[in-house]
């Protein structure tokens, strides 16, 4: 256990200052490696400049490459540091780099190859399997107070609190507060990292919003982990070890921001997409905070969920659901679908924001988008401290 606050101090203060050198590596790299992708074809229209001068310029793709690169560096720096102050978090950090790592070619494989919907489900799964079979710690669950009964009552276990025992290889303690997973345990974080990639994915079309909601989603996270560190020694271990890894990825993603930021100059692509939310779920899974993390994860949530008809095909899905620039207004406005005779809006948060709040231009909707996405984020800090005690306790 760390117990050393100074020396925790001192770590952290080395690790922003690798962020601070991450994001000068990447701020330098990205306008070297655009030429590149332009010149092999790894590159894309911005839908969003129809009718403008910007119109049908090659925009480079997969720029996230950089960021994912330089980033991999920093934590390779990084393991000097861990083996000698945590050595029991070298595994961890080890999984952690290399399902990140496989994730980051996944992403470039998809920016390159353009692969169906079906792989992307299951790339994630795949990258996440380094983390899960080296995971060590806890696969138990902690039960809200409110079901708690539902599990056992008078020390006896229930009919569906056998059930679950039988059918399933849980088991709970003797007041069924703390239910072990087990292998479902394993399941639930294997499904996070698909959740925390592909979600960042869709919520996805206009400039600087992916990295935008990386970037506010990942200072939450650091922000969760400095109050535990600050107030709570006993798990602090889990939350220095996400917050070394917060600190380089805000670093290297800051710098990614100011290139894709409007007009953007580069893509992020499925790289990017996918290195960050398998970074966030990493540091969600290893840091023993994913309930916490899914609150940072409601616009993400909320977008998702709405996506379901499209994304299960029960009505058409296009490609692109991005909203519709209109050159004449110089505005974004809701995208349209045709199924048969009928006409809908593509389901996407995005599209429900314009017609919430009427035509923005892009820069203005990725603004008050991040602004939501700040909001949500605030939100579920203010219910991680001050709420969800009277669940758990
Ligand atoms: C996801 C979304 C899709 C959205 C796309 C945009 C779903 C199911 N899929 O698809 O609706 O249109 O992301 O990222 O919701 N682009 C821009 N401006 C931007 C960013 C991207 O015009 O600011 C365009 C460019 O043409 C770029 C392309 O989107 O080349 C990248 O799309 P890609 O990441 O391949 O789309 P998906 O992730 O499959
Ligand atoms: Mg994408």
């Amino acid at each position: 256990h760390v117990h050393d606050h100074n020396l925790v101090g001192m770590q952290l203060l080395l690790f922003a200052a690798l962020g601070a050198v991450g994001h000068a590596v990447t701020n330098r790299l990205i306008p070297n490696i655009r030429g590149y992708m332009v010149r092999r074809g790894v590159s894309g229209k911005d839908l969003g400049k129809k009718g403008t001068a910007l119109e049908g310029a090659d925009v480079p793709e997969a720029l996230g490459i950089v960021p994912g690169t330089v980033f991999l560096v920093c934590l390779i720096f990084c393991l000097v540091g861990f083996a000698t102050s945590y050595p029991k978090k070298l595994l961890d950090l080890n999984s952690a780099l290399l399902s990140i790592c496989l994730m980051l070619f996944l992403g470039f494989t998809d920016d390159v190859l353009e692969w169906p919907w079906r792989y992307k489900l299951m790339m994630p799964s795949v990258a996440s399997l380094p983390l899960l079979c080296c995971y060590e710690g806890s696969k138990s669950v902690v039960v809200p107070i409110p079901f708690r009964s539902l599990l056992m009552t008078d020390g006896e276990l229930t009919t569906l609190g056998r059930l679950l025992c039988h059918l399933v290889v849980v088991d709970t303690n003797a007041e069924g507060s703390i239910v072990n997973l087990g292998v479902f345990y394993l399941a639930y974080m294997g499904l996070l990292a698909v959740f925390c990639t592909n979600a960042i994915n869709i919520f996805a079309g206009i400039n600087g919003l992916e990295v935008g909601q990386s970037y506010i989603i990942g200072c939450s996270v650091l922000l969760h982990n400095l109050i535990e560190i600050r107030c709570r020694s006993l798990s602090s271990e889990n939350h220095v070890f996400s917050a070394m890894i917060m600190l380089p990825f805000l670093g290297v993603s800051l710098a990614l921001l100011r290139h894709n930021w409007y007009p953007a100059q580069v893509f992020v692509g499925d790289t990017y997409c996918y290195f960050a939310g398998m970074t966030l779920a990493v540091v969600g899974i290893s840091g023993h905070f994913s309930k916490t993390l899914l609150l940072f994860f409601i616009p993400q949530l909320i977008n998702f969920v709405y996506s379901m008809p499209q994304l299960f095909k029960l009505v058409h899905c296009p490609k692109h659901r991005l909203p519709r620039f209109n050159a004449q207004t110089g505005k974004m406005e809701p995208s349209r679908t045709k199924q048969g005779t009928r006409q809908f809006v593509n389901m996407t948060l995005i599209n429900l924001t314009l017609q919430v709040c009427g035509p923005m231009d892009e820069e203005r909707l990725c603004t008050v988008l991040l602004v939501f996405q700040t909001l949500c984020c605030s939100f579920g800090l203010y219910f991680r401290y001050n709420v969800a005690q009277l669940f758990f306790d």
